[in-house]
């Protein structure tokens, strides 16, 4: 099962929760691609850039989803961008899709420094066209959506569960 959203939506909060829950191994795409690469993403996307990064990602998701031993994803609010990763996602099984407004992920990450599409811009207005452009591209790949608009980690987890 393989959680999508924007920066900032709950997908690993959400996703470790719900892998307890179900007794499930939990992943992170961002995770593993920072082992992988042996530096963090923000110091990788300031040496080699954005399409260096979607390669280490769209690989990374392209074993991750092979593997066995993936329960509950998580993944970067960026990987819906390639097709070659909508379709890897959409064939692996169930994806779920945290729906979240622009000014809650702006309220959420407003003191983030992690996120290298974020840092120095202003924050609401970044969040708001990365919504426009990757909204319908979340939907198209997910199987179902939870609105995370008020409502706490573990309500977001029993709503998924109901759902699956
Ligand atoms: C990105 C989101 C980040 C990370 C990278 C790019 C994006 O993950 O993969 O900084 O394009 O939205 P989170 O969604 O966990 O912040």
């Amino acid at each position: 099962m393989i959680l999508i959203g924007l920066p900032g939506s709950g997908k690993s909060t959400v996703g470790r929760q719900l892998a307890r829950r179900l007794q499930l191994p939990f992943a992170d795409t961002d995770t593993v691609i920072e082992q992988r690469l042996g530096c963090s993403i923000r110091e990788y996307f300031e040496q080699k850039g954005e399409d260096a990064f979607r390669d280490a990602e769209q690989a990374t998701l392209a074993d991750l989803c092979g593997s066995p031993d993936t329960g509950v994803l998580a993944t970067g609010g960026g990987i819906v961008l390639r097709e070659a990763n909508r379709q890897c996602m959409a064939r692996a099984g169930t994806v779920i899709y945290l729906r979240s407004a622009p000014d809650e992920l702006a309220r959420r990450l407003r003191h983030d420094t992690q996120r290298p599409l974020l840092q120095g811009v202003d924050p609401l207005q970044r969040l708001r066209e990365l919504y426009a452009a990757r909204d319908p591209l979340y939907r198209e790949v997910a199987s179902f959506s939870v609105d995370s608009a008020r409502r706490s980690v573990s309500m977001m987890v029993s709503t998924v569960v109901m759902q699956l």
